[in-house]
Formats: C-alpha cells, sequence, structure tokens
C-alpha cells in the first residue's frame, strides 16, 4: 500500500494565540503525523485573551490565566512548544527560520500566526510610567494592581478594549474618564443606535465621557498625572489607558518578502503570497468571501476559521463553507453580540425595544442581510447568522413578533 511521506521537517507556527494554537490542534485532530512547532515570545502556557479586558479585571478576580489548552495537551498531541523565544528572521528560500537565541529551525511549512499589538500612544509623554495598553496578561495584572478606588482613570479610546475596562474601572469605584476623537462610542464597529445605547449605558454607570477629543499630551513629573486636549481640556489622572486600535505584527512577514498591506495577504485556504506559507487571524488581511471587500478581522472565529482552512489545506482534505464572522463585547453586564461586518452606508433598522435593554440592529445592504448587532436577543443573532446575505423585508424586519427568517423574502 502506498504509505504517505510524511516530511522531516515540522509545520512550524509562530504565535501561539487563538490562531496558532487552533493550527496545531487541528492538525493533530486531522491525523497529520509530521512535526509541528508552536513558538512564541511569551513564555506563559498559550492563553484566552477576552478574560484580560472583562472577568480579569474584575473586584475579587483571581488573576490567573485562562489556558486555551491545559498544561499536558501539548506533549501528549506531539506538539513541540517553545514560549519564552522569539523568532526573529524568516527565510523563505531555504524553509527556515531563526531565533531570538540564534538556532536556526527548517519547517516543511510555516504558519504566522504573529496577531497585533495594541496601538501606542504617540504623542508627548505617551511613555511616561502609568500610560499603558491593555493587551497581554502582565498588562492585564498590572492595570488591576491600578484601578483602585478613588483612582482617576482616563481612557484614551471608546473601543470594546476602553469601553471593557471603563465598565471594569467603574465597577471598582474609580473615577472614569474617556475621550474619544469621534462623536459615538465604537463608531468603527456600529452604528449610531447601538452607540448611544452604550453611551447612557455607561453613563448611567458614572462613566464620563468627552468626544471630539484630540488627545495631545500626557504630563506629569515622574509618572503621568493628566491628559491634555487640543481644544485646552487637561484631565486628572493616576492610569491611563490606550484603547485606540491595533496594528498587525507583519514586520517578519514583510521583511521575508511576503505581500503585505495593512495585515499580510492570505487567500481563502490561508496561503501567503509564498506558497509555502501561511498565516491567520488579526496580522492577515484577505478578501471577504461574501462580498468581496478586503477585510482585516480582529476576532477569535476569525482566527479559528483560517486556522482551519490552513489545515484543511495542508492534509489535502476539502474545507467547509466559510463562517459568518461574529464578535462580543460585555459592559457592565450587557453584551452585545455581533454577526456579519457592516458597512457605514448599510441601512439600519432597530427591531425591538431599546428601553428594555432588549433589541436588535439590522443592517441591509441593497435589501440583503449584511450584518446585526443584537443586545440580549440572542434569536436575532442565531437567525442573523443563518441568513447573512438573503434579501429581507425592511418592514417585516421591525415589525414586532416577527422573527427574523420569516421577514426573508
Ligand atoms: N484619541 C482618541 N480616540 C482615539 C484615538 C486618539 N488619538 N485614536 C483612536 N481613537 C479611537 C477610535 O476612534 C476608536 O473609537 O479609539 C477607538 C479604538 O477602537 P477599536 O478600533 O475598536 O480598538 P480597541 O478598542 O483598542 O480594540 C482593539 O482588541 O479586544 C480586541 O479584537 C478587539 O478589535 C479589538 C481590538
Amino acid at each position: 500500500m502506498h504509505e504517505p511521506r510524511i516530511p522531516t521537517e515540522p509545520i512550524i507556527i509562530i504565535g501561539a494565540g487563538h490562531a496558532g494554537v487552533s493550527v496545531a490542534a487541528g492538525l493533530r485532530s486531522q491525523g497529520w503525523d509530521g512535526g509541528v512547532l508552536l513558538v512564541d515570545a511569551d513564555g506563559r502556557l498559550p492563553y484566552e485573551r477576552p478574560p484580560l479586558s472583562k472577568d480579569l479585571l474584575k473586584p475579587g478576580s483571581a488573576e490567573q490565566v485562562t489556558p486555551l489548552r491545559r498544561a499536558g495537551y501539548y506533549q501528549e498531541r506531539c506538539i513541540e512548544t517553545v514560549l519564552g523565544l522569539d523568532i526573529r528572521q524568516i527565510d523563505v528560500e531555504n524553509r527556515s527560520v531563526t531565533l531570538s537565541d540564534g538556532s536556526v529551525r527548517a519547517y516543511h511549512r510555516l504558519v504566522i500566526a504573529t496577531g497585533s499589538t495594541a496601538r501606542a500612544l504617540r504623542i508627548p509623554g505617551g511613555d511616561l510610567p502609568g500610560v499603558q495598553t491593555l493587551k497581554t496578561f502582565d498588562d492585564a495584572a498590572r492595570l488591576r494592581t491600578q484601578l483602585t478606588p478613588g483612582a482617576r482613570v482616563v481612557i484614551v479610546g471608546a473601543g470594546y478594549i476602553g469601553l471593557e475596562v471603563a465598565a471594569a474601572a467603574a465597577a471598582l469605584d474609580c473615577d472614569v474618564t474617556v475621550l474619544e476623537f469621534q462623536d459615538r462610542v465604537m463608531s468603527r464597529v456600529t452604528s449610531e443606535p447601538v452607540s448611544r445605547f452604550f453611551e447612557q449605558h455607561h453613563e448611567n454607570h458614572g462613566v464620563r465621557f468627552v468626544f471630539g477629543a484630540a488627545v495631545t499630551a500626557v504630563e506629569g513629573d515622574e509618572r503621568a498625572e493628566r491628559v491634555l486636549t487640543a481644544d485646552g481640556g487637561s484631565y486628572p489622572a493616576d492610569v491611563v489607558i490606550a484603547g485606540i486600535g491595533v496594528v498587525p505584527n507583519q514586520q517578519l512577514a514583510e521583511a521575508a518578502g511576503l505581500e503585505c498591506n495593512d495585515g499580510i495577504l492570505v487567500d481563502q485556504h490561508g496561503r501567503t503570497s509564498h506558497p509555502e506559507v501561511y498565516a491567520a487571524g488579526d496580522v492577515t488581511r484577505f478578501t471577504s468571501p461574501f462580498d468581496g471587500s478586503s477585510l482585516r478581522l480582529e476576532c477569535i472565529q476569525n482566527a479559528q476559521a483560517q486556522a482551519d482552512s490552513i489545515v484543511h489545506h495542508i492534509v489535502e482534505k476539502p474545507r467547509k463553507d466559510p463562517d459568518i464572522p461574529w464578535f462580543w463585547t460585555v459592559q457592565h453586564g450587557v453584551r452585545l453580540q455581533t454577526a456579519g461586518v457592516r458597512h457605514p452606508d448599510d441601512d439600519a433598522i432597530v427591531r425591538g425595544n431599546v428601553e428594555d435593554k432588549k433589541f436588535s440592529v439590522v443592517y441591509l445592504r441593497n435589501g440583503k442581510l449584511s450584518a446585526v448587532d443584537t443586545i440580549d436577543s440572542l434569536k436575532d443573532f442565531m437567525a442573523a447568522k443563518r441568513l447573512i446575505g438573503a434579501a429581507l423585508d425592511p418592514v417585516l424586519v421591525s415589525a414586532p413578533g416577527t422573527s427574523l427568517a420569516e421577514a426573508a423574502i
């Protein structure tokens, strides 16, 4: 019988976040018998990120990482891990990588899952002690010690991270101010009705917002003491958090000559511009299989779906149909779940009752469902995941008692 050849070199995965670990796990569950090497600069057992800005900041939290897989998992499946060293260079011609200890490892296939880095505040004083971003467990643990009752917390950016930190800080009795340069919260990801709902919700919990705020400097002698804005505003601060977005960690890929454009460019199989190199997760940019738009998605669902595509391509099995992207955030106990990717010029239709904190906003592009934001409306979220791309009757969408499926034309 013909035995498939098992390559002598391993598949090397750079980055042990949701994407990288999913590739390693998927290779084994899909029967890959060759070597698998997972490398991450972080020395910890690979961990979940969503709790860092949520549960980990809660009063009385155990301040522990939530591992993606239990400690014995990797060894049991012959997944070699190198944690605490980073990869300095990729040589696509010789199919090898150089690690920070100088060692060189050859690969059969390479998977880049290096994720993204929180954008730093590049303004005078932006590097003072007391100014920080939130991306790693260490960031979260440091922040947790600073969120003491009465601490003045100034958050720059009202995106997911800024708002989750605002909620946690308010629950810990901090004095919380959010400075946002747009005119509403979460403007990158949602529509006006959802923004206004969350703004009110935060204000009810004591959070102050300043919109149209252009942050110009952080001042202080030894550490951050105040944040200045272009209109002359000065906001006293014991701790300053920058939640102003992320940048993809594509430097290694760029240096190796892979095509990048605000993300490593990948196809539907996760292949980069070099056929033996794949990439997955926050670091990638790809063409949406749903509407042809160019996307870089920062969510676990995308990391896992791309990992799955890569695994299937490597083991030469057909992959399942593309997944609908979805996202979630929890702020002061209210959960926003989004399915699909909204465009700013989509029509937005509110379903349900905003006052009851139970509603959805349905987005239609040329009459077809592009995305939905749901607040405590799991039924709409589940239905929308199935209906993305379907034509919906806008009148029925907003009619009380009509399900989303019934609104399909
Ligand atoms: N001053 C004030 N506001 C700013 C500035 C600035 N200099 N720069 C950016 N902003 C605002 C943006 O207008 C936006 O509302 O910061 C917000 C950043 O929001 P996001 O882009 O959602 O980024 P962030 O909240 O940092 O989350 C990054 O982390 O939790 C993950 O996957 C999640 O995509 C999310 C990522």
